[in-house]
C-alpha cells in the first residue's frame, strides 16, 4: 500500500493538466450550509460551486495550490494539525486528498475535532479497479481507496454512510484529452497512444458521508 506523494508544488502542471467535467464537488456543494472547512481545498473547485450565503474556509499545505485559489479566506496548514478550535464548523470536507497521507485516520480525527456536534463530514476517493479500460491490471493500492474508505472513516465516526459509483460518465474524445487524463492520473502516457477514441472510462469510487454526534 503506497502513499501518493503530493507533487502540487514540484510539478503543478500534473494536477492542472486535466479537470473532470463531472465530479463529487457537484454532489457535495448543494448540501453545504456553512460554515464549511474545505480541507486540502486545492485551487477551490468546491468553493466555486457554493452560493454566496455559504461561509467557506479553505486549508491546504501547497503554496502553488493556494496561489491558484481565488477564494478567501484560506490558511496554509497540514490537514493532520488544523489551526482551528474544536466544535467550530458545520461541515468538513476531505475531497480527493486522504491518499496523500500515511495515516488518513489522523486527518479524519482532526476533522471530527473541529466539527460541531451534529456536523457533517465528507470524504471521497477512487477504487483500485477504477478506469479498467485503460488500467486493466488495477491501480496500485493507496492508503485511502474506495475499498477501505468506509472502515477508515468508521474508525473515527459512528454514523457513516457511503455512495459508491460504478459507471461511465463522460467520454475522452481526443488523443490530447486522453494524454492529459493519463498525466493527471499518474497513468503511463503510452496507454494514451494505444487507446481507441472516444474513450469511455468506467469510473469507480466512493463518497463517504458521516455525522458527528
Ligand atoms: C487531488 S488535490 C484535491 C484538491 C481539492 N480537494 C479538490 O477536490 O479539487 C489534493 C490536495 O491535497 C493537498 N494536500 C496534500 N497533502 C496535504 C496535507 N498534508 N495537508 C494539507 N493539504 C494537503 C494538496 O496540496 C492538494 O491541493
Amino acid at each position: 500500500m503506497s502513499v501518493l506523494r503530493p507533487d502540487y508544488d514540484s510539478d503543478p502542471d500534473r494536477w492542472r493538466s486535466w479537470e473532470s467535467p463531472q465530479d463529487v464537488h457537484h454532489l457535495v456543494a448543494p448540501e453545504l450550509r456553512g460554515p464549511v472547512l474545505d480541507v486540502a481545498c486545492g485551487e477551490g473547485r468546491l468553493a466555486s460551486l457554493l452560493g454566496p450565503g455559504v461561509r467557506w474556509v479553505g486549508v491546504d499545505n501547497s503554496p502553488a495550490q493556494l496561489a491558484d485559489n481565488p477564494h478567501r479566506p484560506v490558511t496554509r496548514a497540514d490537514m493532520r494539525r488544523l489551526p482551528f478550535a474544536s466544535d467550530s464548523f458545520a461541515e468538513v470536507t476531505h475531497l480527493w486528498c486522504l491518499y496523500h497521507l500515511d495515516d488518513p485516520a489522523s486527518a479524519i480525527r482532526e476533522a471530527h475535532r473541529v466539527l460541531r456536534p451534529g456536523g457533517r463530514y465528507y470524504a471521497c476517493c477512487a477504487a483500485r479497479d477504477n478506469d479498467p479500460e485503460i488500467v486493466p491490471e488495477g491501480h496500485e493500492p493507496s492508503t485511502f481507496d474506495a475499498e477501505d474508505a468506509v472502515s477508515i472513516v468508521e474508525s473515527v465516526f459512528d454514523d457513516v454512510t457511503a455512495r459508491h459509483w460504478d459507471q461511465k460518465f463522460f467520454p475522452l474524445s481526443t488523443r490530447e484529452e486522453v494524454r492529459a487524463y493519463c498525466r493527471h492520473n499518474y497513468i503511463p502516457s503510452e496507454r494514451a497512444d494505444r487507446a481507441s477514441l472516444p474513450l469511455w472510462l468506467t469510473k469507480r469510487g466512493v463518497l463517504v458521508r458521516a455525522i458527528k454526534h
